[in-house]
Order: structure tokens, then sequence, then C-alpha cells
């Protein structure tokens, strides 16, 4: 496992570079301009609950592995609630009619970070080796350091201005999010026992696919999430429906 360990590295280097990540903690732009892509991500957020349910998770089980990535799944997989309560302290949480709201879910804006949902679930669920499932959660959760680290920032900007506390966009996530799978070791424990576990060749090459395929889709997502948070802003977080649109695709 150690090179796919040192592959993740790499990748969360290049990973690291995304603007977002910049964007998010730039203090010359209002913090609450900062957290208008947060709509977009939605998809995400909410999927990765059902990822870590039934995808992950794999009860009952007597591999050793398996039960430290159900231990974690069950960590990871309320995650969704903190994001809820955020938009909500945010205010970011408009009355919409269903049709609009099923619209912005499914639309455009949204895409890449659905297909990122697809990708991990399409990944996951073809995979019985605890190892490999063991090489997507890496790579998952070293993303996730980078994202949590970026909005750890941009939540104790928020609080400032907002005065209230947040759970998704906070040092707290954080925290709990280690950057390795959470199976009820330390960090340097589960370190030493990841760096330890030896792959056949086999597994090494599926896994290399896995990371590198991880990577990539959360790359996009991130593009989007960017593209996103430029087009719209905090009081506007939302896109416009227009009448028209909704017409044209009546008729068609
Ligand atoms: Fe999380």
């Amino acid at each position: 496992m150690k090179e796919v360990l040192e592959l993740i590295q790499l990748r969360k280097e290049e990973f690291a570079k995304l603007p977002l990540f910049e964007y998010l903690q730039n203090e010359n732009i209002d913090p609450r301009e900062r957290v208008a892509w947060a709509p977009c991500f939605a998809p995400f957020a909410m999927n990765f609950k059902d990822l870590n349910a039934y995808a992950l998770r794999e009860e009952p089980t007597t591999d050793p592995i398996q039960e430290m990535i159900n231990t974690h799944t069950y960590e990871d997989g309320q995650h969704w609630a903190w994001y809820l309560t955020d938009l909500e302290r945010l205010n970011i949480d408009p009355s919409m009619r269903f049709t609009e709201t099923l619209r912005f879910l499914w639309g455009d804006e949204t895409k890449r970070t659905r297909y990122l949902c697809y990708e991990l679930f399409a990944i996951t669920l073809s995979q019985t080796d605890p190892l490999l499932k063991l090489a997507i959660i890496e790579s998952i959760e070293v993303t996730g350091t980078v994202a949590l680290a970026a909005l750890a920032k941009l939540g104790q900007d928020l609080e400032e201005i907002t005065n209230k506390h947040y759970r998704y966009f906070s040092a707290r996530h954080l925290d709990v999010e280690t950057g390795h799978v959470q199976g009820g070791l330390s960090y340097d424990d589960t370190d030493n026992f990841l760096q330890k576990l030896q792959l056949t060749e086999q597994q090494k090459k599926q896994a290399i696919e896995i990371v590198n395929r991880v990577f990539d889709s959360f790359t996009n997502c991130v593009i989007e999430l960017m593209e996103y948070g430029q087009n719209h802003s905090f009081a506007q977080p939302f896109p416009k429906i227009h009448k028209s649109e909704i017409l044209a695709s009546a008729i068609a």
C-alpha cells in the first residue's frame, strides 16, 4: 500500500493547487460571497451519506479491514446534517417549488458534482476487496482534508461576520477528518498500519487506477464549485429559472 499512499500524496499536492481553495480563504472577499457555491455542493454532501451506508459499509463482516471501514462509515456518514445546519444558519434556504428544486439538483450547474457521486458509487459498488475499498476511502479522506482546511478558515471568517457557529464549514469538522480511514486507531497507528499493508501486483494496479479516478472526479467537482461560486452571489445563490426556459422544455 506504500506506493499507493505515495501516489495519494502526489495527487493531493496537485489537488491543493486548485483555485477554489485559495478563493475560500481570500480575506479580500466578503466571506458570505466566498460561500455562494454551497448549493452546488448539495448532491455530494447528501450522496455521501448513501455512499457510506450502501456502498462502503458491509455488515456483518469478519474481515478486520472491512470492520475498520464500517466504523469509518458511521462517523463520515453523518456529516450531511452539518451541511444542512450551515445552510440554515447562512439563510441559504429559500422557499422553492419542488419542481424548481429538482431542476436545480439535476441541472447543468451541478452536473460534475453529481458525476463525482456516480463515479464513487461505480468504483465502490463493484469492489468486494476491502483493501481496494481502503484505497477509495484514503483518496476521499485526503481530498477532504484539503477542502476542510480551507473551509475551516472560511467558517471562522463567517463566524466573525455573522456571529453564528458553523459545523460543516468549521475547524471542528476538520478535527474529525484525520486524513485517514477512521477505524478507531490514532492517526499514527493508522498510518503505520496502512504503510505495512501488502498488496499483490494486481491489487496495486487496481488501487492506482482507483486513486486516479477518485482524484480526477473530485478535481472536476471542485472546478465546477469554483465556476458556480463565480457565477452566483450570496444574495442570489441559486440560478434564476426563466419562465421561458420552463415553457420551452415543457413544449419540447
Ligand atoms: Fe465530513
